[in-house]
């Protein structure tokens, strides 16, 4: 049975017994910051679990696609090693949320395995929690398995047992039982809580969690509203046993993965387990992509450059030296496409993206591995790496610590983890040191209320002083000259945040004025900072608080033309664009974004039309406040990782919806023009937009034009007929050097018997050191290689050129055991102030010192008659 029909065939079981079938979620948890990776079929239904969330069904079954690299379940460090570790596999499941128990999802699974997929009731014994009874009679008396066949396994020493699963350190969790098979006693092994359990004879291949307990970050269980099922079976496992065969590396699927991976790399030997890696790592890292995570320095990202690192290493390892990893791909789709369409949506997008990453440690993989061999062989028998080698490779050459771990681990050594940290720590302290020069102070603020905003609808509202801060404390009054921070009880002053920045403006009272430089807030109280103007401001006094509005006006319309940019960087470069950072000024938009290669000319173009027709068609900017799940419902971009309270302002224009506070136009109508100024990458994976809206954005066309048309005029013609005069004024003047060479050449040439009939005789060999002014560095050499052909003796040739000196050397093939080209270059560079380099019998270098010119052809001369 192949491992697409093994997976249909679970779903339609489910299904048949009244299960709804769900997607896969994505790999990256939503809304779930205490997992790194969806890790097992559950994840997406934890709120289900907890009674937090109602569905339209009450069972479900998946196949669910997980990554477990880190974080609580982790097998990174196994892959390769065994017959049955990934980083990536399909976990089958069904579930039940408060429907039924034990009893039905212990009798759905002997059903499944026995009757659908027909495997011998003898070969299969099941695990227990050691309390549980029922548990043990529903195996007993209504499945019978005989009790010697049903093992109750305890708690571990750290309070943990293989029987009690949860999902991380928090959440859901609930003893369970697992199902066994025996691979029969030609394979070493024990069973289930025996001394040998380690061995490969007796595989769990399903897991039945009786989900009971929510746990806090105390560590304390707190009952489920309802007693709930969670299973989870490996789908390449099952399969290992339904294709019979041991190793999961042998299932149809792996076939083709591993042969494409030896093809990558270039080897032959089908079992090396370095391709065990490579194809199970190209499917981790290719369905992460796939769900936008991209490699990056820190969380999830970092993950993805670990394992894309490790199998790099381990094609390097093989003796690939050229980029290989991404050549694996399109077999991944091929084999895995049509169940997870996103793969072959993605196929571009993932190839480039490895192809990056290969590029990027390409550079540096190869030094590393030298450093950390010299480092080995220093440790002269030792056993343990030292925690420098590690700090070293992994700060200097991007070593993830696992990956040197690896190599260790191959040649039988440790780590100095300890002196490694200790390096760390150094690094952080260094890093916090140039960090708290100038940081912003958090303010103590437990005296103040939360100010009340009425900027979305006010530019100038009136209020009062809650309190006054100079220097961070607070104070009864402020002065003239003083600067000092403002906290009203109400405001139309926009505090910083969302990339959005603060308003400007005037605060004024009874004899005073305060000028409002920057508007910043701490939760919810708002920080007007500023300074003194006139008069003396005192707290508790009426004012009115007046914005800059004709600032303000700009700040909208660049924080509405941002909307329309992401809309469309999202419609013409793909879904995989989500925003990485932000900032709308008055003066310009900045927008970064994941996107693994540079905007190309056209496609700034076509996000420039796109905005600006958005901005033509007048569509009016829709505002409300709403629930959140109603915003998602709607389709509203969020950002990840950002918090949202259970409300949100929804900002509608046109075909944008995104969550956002910040202030906008009316109708996009009011932006007027757009118009990008630069694009930019920032780091691996996230390029930068600049652009301008409005009155800049008309200004810097007139510029533009301006440019324009002083080139047309500097070429005496029109702007229609810039670009082929100028490119004709470029051939011609590339015809023009190319004369210029030849005449240079015929001019140095015209020395030639000159200088042959100077040559001087040392010890019967013919020697040449002599200045031609005027010669350019082809010419010289030319002319260099022509008298050497002629006197077959040594050659070097001086000359000024624009103020530096030019060196060529040339020495017959014979005599470079006396006198190297290089050497001889180099004795008389050094007393011109300069350098040069070449092959045994030829060489080039310059100098910065032409008065000295006499010097080097002195030098060199005695240093040859030293020599011959
Ligand atoms: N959630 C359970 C597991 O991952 C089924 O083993």
């Amino acid at each position: 049975m192949k491992t697409n029909e093994i997976r249909r065939k679970f779903i339609d079981f489910f299904v048949s017994k009244g299960h709804k079938e769900v997607a896969s979620s994505s790999l990256l948890p939503a809304n779930d910051p205490t997992l790194l990776f969806t890790n097992a079929g559950m994840n997406q239904f934890k709120d289900c679990f907890l009674g937090l969330e109602k569905r339209d069904y009450v069972t479900a079954t998946t196949s669910q696609k997980c990554v477990r690299a880190g974080g609580k379940h982790n097998d990174l460090e196994n892959v390769g090693f065994t017959a049955r570790h990934h980083t990536f596999f399909e976990m089958l499941g069904n579930f039940s949320f408060g429907d039924y128990f034990k009893e039905k999802a212990i009798a759905y699974a002997w059903e499944l395995l026995t009757e659908v997929y027909g495997l011998p009731k003898e070969k299969l014994l099941v695990t227990i929690y050691h309390t549980d009874d029922e548990a043990f009679k529903i195996w007993n008396e209504q499945i019978g398995v005989p009790a010697e066949k049903i093992i109750r396994i305890g708690d571990k020493e750290d309070g943990s047992s293989d029987n009690f699963w949860q999902m991380g350190d928090t959440g859901p969790c609930g003893p369970c039982s697992e199902i066994f098979y025996d691979h029969g006693d030609h394979i070493w092994g024990g069973p289930p809580g025996s001394a040998e359990e380690d061995g490969d004879r007796f595989i769990e291949i399903w897991n039945l969690v009786f989900m009971q307990f929510n746990r806090d970050e105390e560590g304390t269980l707190h009952p489920l509203p309802n007693p709930s099922i969670d299973t989870g079976m490996g789908l390449e496992r099952i399969s290992a046993i339904l294709q019979k065969v041991h190793s999961n590396y042998e299932i149809d699927l792996f076939v083709k993965l591993l042969e494409a991976s030896a093809k990558a790399v270039g080897v032959e030997d089908l079992e090396n387990n370095s391709l065990k890696v490579l194809s199970d790592h190209i499917r981790s890292v290719s369905f992460l992509i796939a769900d936008n995570i991209l490699p990056s320095n820190e969380g999830r990202g970092y993950v993805l450059r670990r394992i894309i690192r490790r199998a790099i290493r381990h094609g390097y390892k093989l003796g690939q030296k050229e980029l290989f990893f991404y050549k694996i791909v399109p077999t991944l789709v091929a084999e895995m496409g049509d169940a997870y369409p996103q793969l072959k949506e993605k196929e571009a997008f993932i190839i480039e993206t490895i192809k990056d990453e290969e590029k990027r440690f390409s550079t540096t993989l190869e030094h590393g591995l030298k450093l950390l061999e010299a480092d080995i062989i220093a440790l002269k028998g030792a056993k343990e790496i030292q925690g420098e080698t590690i700090f070293k490779l992994y700060d200097t050459y991007g070593f993830p610590v696992d990956l040197t771990n690896d190599i260790a681990r191959e040649q039988a050594l440790t780590l100095d983890m300890e002196g490694f940290e200790k390096c760390m720590e150094e690094q952080r302290e260094r890093a916090r040191a140039a960090s708290n020069f100038g940081a912003e102070k958090v303010l103590d603020l437990q005296h103040a209320d939360k100010t009340t905003f009425y900027g979305y609808n006010l530019v100038e509202a009136d209020s009062t002083i809650a309190s006054i801060l100079v220097n961070g404390e607070v104070v009864s009054s402020a002065t003239e000259g003083n600067d000092a921070i403002l906290i009203l009880s109400e405001t139309p002053f926009y505090a910083e945040s969302g990339g959005q920045i603060g308003d400007t403006g005037i605060i004024k009272g009874d004899g005073f004025e305060f000028l409002v430089k920057d508007t910043k807030k701490q939760q919810d109280i708002f920080l007007h900072i500023g300074v003194v103007k006139s008069g003396e401001v005192k707290p508790h006094t009426k004012v009115t608080a007046i914005i800059d509005n004709s600032r303000r006006e700009l700040i909208k319309k660049n924080h509405s033309a941002t909307h329309l940019m992401h809309d469309a960087l999202q419609a013409l470069l793909g879904s995989h664009i989500e925003q990485k950072g932000s900032l709308v000024t008055d003066d310009r938009l900045r927008f970064d974004f994941s996107h693994n290669k540079p905007v190309s000319f056209e496609e700034i173009q076509n996000i420039e039309r796109m905005v600006n027709e958005a901005i033509r068609h007048n569509h009016p900017v829709d505002i409300n406040e709403m629930p959140i799940d109603e915003a998602k419902a709607k389709g509203a971009m969020a950002l990840f990782g950002e918090k949202y309270g259970d409300v949100v302002r929804v900002v509608v224009m046109g075909d944008s919806i995104e969550l956002c506070g910040g202030t906008h136009v009316g109708a996009t109508g009011d932006i007027g023009l757009f118009k990008i100024t630069q694009e930019t990458g920032i780091a691996a994976g996230v390029r930068r937009i600049e652009a301008v809206t409005g009155g800049q954005a008309v200004e810097i066309m007139l510029e533009q034009q301006a440019t324009l048309n002083k080139l047309a005029n500097t070429l005496k013609t029109d702007s229609a007929h810039i670009v082929s005069k100028v490119d004709s004024a470029l051939d011609e003047s590339k015809a023009l050097r190319k004369e210029l060479a030849n005449l240079q050449s015929k001019l140095v040439f015209a020395s030639r018997s000159e200088i042959l009939a100077k040559a001087a005789d040392i010890n019967g060999i013919k020697v040449i050191v002599s200045r031609i002014d005027g010669a350019d560095n082809r010419s010289l050499r030319e002319l260099c290689d022509n008298l050497q052909a002629e006197t077959k003796g040594i050659t070097m040739l001086v000359a000024e050129v624009d103020g530096r000196v030019a060196l060529v050397t040339s020495v017959d093939k014979a005599l470079t055991d006396s006198v190297k080209a290089g050497e001889l270059l180099n004795i008389a560079a050094t007393e011109v102030g300069g350098k040069g380099g070449g092959r045994p019998d030829s060489a080039t270098g310059g100098g910065t010192e032409p008065s000295n010119i006499q010097k080097a052809i002195d030098s060199a001369l005695n240093w040859i008659k030293t020599k011959i």
